[in-house]
């Protein structure tokens, strides 16, 4: 194990995670650990090991304890902190939960740090940029507008990072993840939703009229960007928003997945949230496409993968 690369994943059983760790695990000279308390993620996401480099850890990040052992069992070259409390309508639910999440971080920064690794690589999110104040959002010159919790988790989480480097030369590569989709994603997010309700010729709700806008970026684009920059200089101690530039209003990617379904749903709509719904956003992504070795997918493209295995979100 000594010859390979150590890399932890935490929250590896959900989304972003199981998909980064099936890219991992196909070099043989990587050894992954996967830790995940499987609150929105699942065992079944994990992705199975062709070279027996894999481990999966049931563990809450938030417990020291917990994390402390897995820290102390291996020695990783590579953390990635992917392990949140997501979804809007949950994290507003449990604003407490969400601000649990910061011991995690702190938990998983000091045996980092204390342990010897290399580099953090930490998934932050596109809601520091809260309500925006100007498009597309830039990493360096945006101000920064996060008001809710999972957000200010999010921003305080950049600190920390930030702060480690700066005093223990920790070095960390931050994502800023843009509504990113694939396969595997959870149950309650927008696009699983409505293809759900789609295929099951049910009524798509949207909160407003859906002219609210959302950029949409297939999980592989994600992967492909990210690990170019958490294994290189040029991500070294850097902040990069991940994601699709292409806005697309929430009424157009209904009438999409009722296209691509060829379903017989209809369109509802509920009140407007009260808060959470952001009006618009749309990243600026000249570093992350400076990263890709590929195309970037358009949103009927990505579509039409998910809709091959849709046996996660139906
Ligand atoms: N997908 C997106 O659009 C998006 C956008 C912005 C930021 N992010 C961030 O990317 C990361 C991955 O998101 P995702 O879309 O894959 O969501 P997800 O819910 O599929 O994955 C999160 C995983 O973390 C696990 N987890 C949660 N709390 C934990 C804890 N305390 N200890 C251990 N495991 C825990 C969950 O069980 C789940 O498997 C999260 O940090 C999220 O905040 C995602």
């Amino acid at each position: 194990m000594s010859d390979k690369t150590n890399i932890l994943v935490t929250g590896g059983a959900g989304n972003v995670g199981s998909a980064l760790v099936e890219t991992l695990i196909n070099d043989a000279n990587n050894f992954v650990v996967v830790v995940d308390n499987l609150q929105t993620g699942s065992r079944e996401k994990i992705p199975q090991a062709k070279h027996n480099n894999l481990k999966f850890i049931q563990c809450d990040v938030n417990i020291e304890d917990e994390i402390t052992s897995v820290f102390h069992t291996f020695s990783f070259d590579y953390v990635f902190h992917y392990a949140a409390l997501v979804g809007v309508k949950r994290t507003l639910e449990n604003p407490v939960s969400v601000l649990d999440d910061i011991d995690g971080i702190k938990n998983v920064l000091n045996l980092s740090k204390n342990t010897g690794v290399k580099r953090i690589i930490y998934s932050s999110s596109s809601e520091v940029y809260g309500e925006p104040v100007e498009y597309p959002q830039h990493e360096e010159t945006t101000p920064l507008n996060s008001r809710l919790p999972y957000a200010i988790v999010k921003n305080i989480g950049e600190a920390f990072l930030k702060s480690y480097q700066q005093e223990f030369g920790l070095d960390y590569t931050i994502f800023r993840f843009f509504n990113t989709y694939g396969p595997k994603q959870a149950k309650d997010f927008v696009i699983s939703k409505f293809i759900n309700a789609a295929l099951k010729n049910e009524d798509i709700t949207i909160y407003g009229d859906g002219s609210q806008t959302r950029t949409f970026c297939y999980v592989e684009n994600n992967i492909n960007a990210s690990i170019a920059a958490a294994f290189n200089e040029v991500g070294k101690n850097r902040t990069i928003n991940i994601g699709n530039n292409v806005e697309t209003a929430v009424l157009d990617l209904a009438k999409l997945i009722i296209k691509l379904t060829d379903s017989k749903s209809e369109i509802k709509h509920l009140p407007a949230l009260k808060e959470g719904d952001m009006t618009r956003r749309q990243p600026d992504i000249t570093v992350m496409k400076s990263l890709l070795n590929q195309e970037i997918y358009s949103l009927e493209e990505g579509l039409k993968k998910v809709l091959e295995d849709t046996s996660f979100i139906v």
